[in-house]
């Protein structure tokens, strides 16, 4: 089975897993998890900020900055289908307590112009707009860098905070081959995963001020994920940064290789402009989600239904040897056998 569902599924390696038997461990919640502050020291310099905080997941790393820059009585404005949304289980009403507004995109990326028709201020009766969110990688699509310029210029004219959801943010920086210190910069907070595309089994790091991550490490003690000797999950952390971010490309060069072969298919629906990372969303005319992922899966091929596309996403368990297998599999595809 070909599995292609999501990067999360990545599996550490032998010598990431020697890295983190060998890990110096030490009580974190006192500061004295020596993996754990070299793996936050090391990410908050890698994108440009004063200090980080390893947190177990991409979503707690998103509600804390939600909960301290949003809270009760305040909007963060964000794409409708921002994963902050839609995948988080409502924890952005639900413990941060603030008013998520969706605005509509054609692919999640949000402008300027269009944020600031949506924020409010100055009346009684209004929630204020504190905070704009951001997904950088959405969809696999990366942000440009001048409309994350834009919209930190918007955010500063009216005193908001910016929050990056960088869960696959170096795949942004390695697709674009931008400075990771001038995309962060355009951000206030930003959260990226070690446990996607970067083959660690667990967390994510959330970066910012100095100020911002004292407050963070009280919201994070509060959701109950105040960890002890972590600093064996962080020094898979340090094995990724260290020496899975290079390789991603190799992920990206594999994905637009199955997006090519998708595209020579009479049956896959997409916008092969649309593949700038690791992922490929795509449809097959009057077809539902789950008819095309029962196809595939009859076809020794795992892929992730999300309204009524399907996702495929390359990542670390596969080699070139095996995107040559799914391109095969994909071309001896008939079109029949999804109306069938
Ligand atoms: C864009 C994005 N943000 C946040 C998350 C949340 O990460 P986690 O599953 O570690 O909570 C994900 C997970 O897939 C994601 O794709």
């Amino acid at each position: 089975m070909y599995d292609l569902r999501s990067d999360t599924i990545t599996l550490p390696t032998k010598a990431m897993r020697e890295a983190m038997a060998y890990a110096e461990v030490g009580d974190d919640v006192y500061h004295e998890d020596e993996s754990i502050n070299k793996l936050e020291q090391m990410a908050a310099s890698m994108v440009g900020k004063e200090e980080s905080i390893f947190v177990p997941s991409g979503s707690m790393g998103n509600l804390i900055p939600l909960y301290i820059n949003g809270g009760r009585g305040n909007e963060v404005l964000c794409d409708s289908n921002s994963h902050i949304i839609q995948h988080e289980v409502g924890s952005v009403a639900s413990i941060a307590g603030t008013l998520a507004i969706g605005i509509p995109t054609e692919k999640g990326i949000l402008d300027a112009q269009t944020i600031e028709s949506h924020i409010k201020r100055g009346s009684y009766d209004l929630a204020t707009s504190t905070l704009i969110e951001v997904e950088n990688t959405i969809g696999g699509i990366t942000y440009p860098l001048q409309t994350l310029k834009e919209i930190r210029e918007l955010a500063d004219s009216y005193d908001m905070s910016v929050h990056m959801d960088g869960a696959r943010f170096w795949n942004a920086v390695v697709a674009t081959k931008e400075d990771p210190k001038e995309i962060a910069a355009q951000a206030d907070t930003m959260t990226f995963c070690i446990s996607k595309g970067l083959g660690a089994p667990v967390g994510a790091l959330l970066c910012g001020t100095s100020q911002f991550i004292e407050k963070a490490r009280s919201v994070r003690k509060m959701l109950g994920a105040g960890m002890r000797q972590a600093g064996i999950l962080a020094a898979g952390g340090i094995y990724a940064l260290t020496h899975n971010i290079e390789r991603l490309e190799d992920d990206h060069r594999r994905a637009m290789k199955i997006a090519q072969t998708l595209k020579k298919t009479t049956w896959a629906q997409f916008d092969i402009e649309d593949v700038h990372t690791n992922i490929i969303f795509f449809s097959v005319k009057h077809t539902n989600a789950s008819k095309i992922e029962q196809v595939f899966e009859q076809h020794d091929i795992r892929c992730f239904a999300m309204g009524d596309c399907v996702r495929f996403v390359t990542n670390l368990n596969l080699d070139d040897d095996d995107i040559d297998q799914i391109c095969t599999i994909i071309e001896s595809i008939d079109e029949k056998e999804f109306t069938s």
